[in-house]
């Protein structure tokens, strides 16, 4: 991904009033994958300012629900069907969940650490949050429900795809074209709950 295709995505998310470009990454996912259906309750870690937020809320819509995370406030105003908790995601326990609902279609995690430039300190760390996402998903989600999480790509990935493949029906990695193509990111999806 070239400069001037990053820059095109920030000035499409700013015209189509999205709170920032990420937006194309989870876009993307959803297209080749169809993770999102009308009423689906759905976890979304990491979610400040909130571009995937509003833009689940609007694929689950009325009878659907998002439930957001982030050390950070939202930076854009929310739909209905949006509930938003302010608090480190290594400090969620299940239960911490469940007075938005029993259980739960999708958990999805954008959640990135801040980097420091050593890369093996922040590879450890977004491995460490894919596998909290991976946990709560484990405890959240119904069968047959869906994860998709981001994690820096590195020592521990491929210990956390193998636990991904045994857990879920079908499981695979995913590097979106949104993504900077010098970014050590991709995203881990697990679809089918065993
Ligand atoms: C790439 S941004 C997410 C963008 C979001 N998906 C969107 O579309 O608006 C990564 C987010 O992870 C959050 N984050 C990092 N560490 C976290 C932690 N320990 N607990 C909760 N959120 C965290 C950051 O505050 C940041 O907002």
């Amino acid at each position: 991904m070239t400069r001037s295709n990053l820059d095109n995505y920030y000035h499409k998310a700013k015209k189509e009033g999205y709170a920032a470009r990420s937006i194309y990454k989870l876009e993307e996912i959803d297209r080749r994958y169809h993770i999102l259906k009308s009423g689906m309750k759905v976890v979304d870690l990491g979610c400040h300012p909130g571009s995937w937020m509003q833009y689940v809320s609007r694929k689950v819509g009325p009878k659907g629900l998002v439930v957001g995370v982030d050390i950070q406030p939202l930076a854009v105003a929310q739909s209905a069907n949006t509930r938003f908790i302010q608090t480190d995601l290594f400090n969620l326990k299940a239960d911490d969940f469940r007075k938005y609902a029993e259980s739960f279609d999708l958990i999805l995690s954008d959640a990135a650490p801040r980097t420091t430039g050593v890369h093996h300190a922040d590879v450890d760390k977004s491995v460490a949050m894919a596998e909290k996402a991976f946990d709560l998903a484990r405890e959240l989600l119904k069968p047959g429900g869906g994860l998709v999480t981001k994690v820096f790509f590195g020592a521990g990935t491929d210990d956390l795809i193998k636990k991904v493949k045994i857990a879920f029906k079908l499981g695979k990695a995913h590097k979106p074209s949104a993504s900077k193509s010098k970014s050590k990111e991709i995203y881990l999806l697990g679809m089918g709950l065993k």
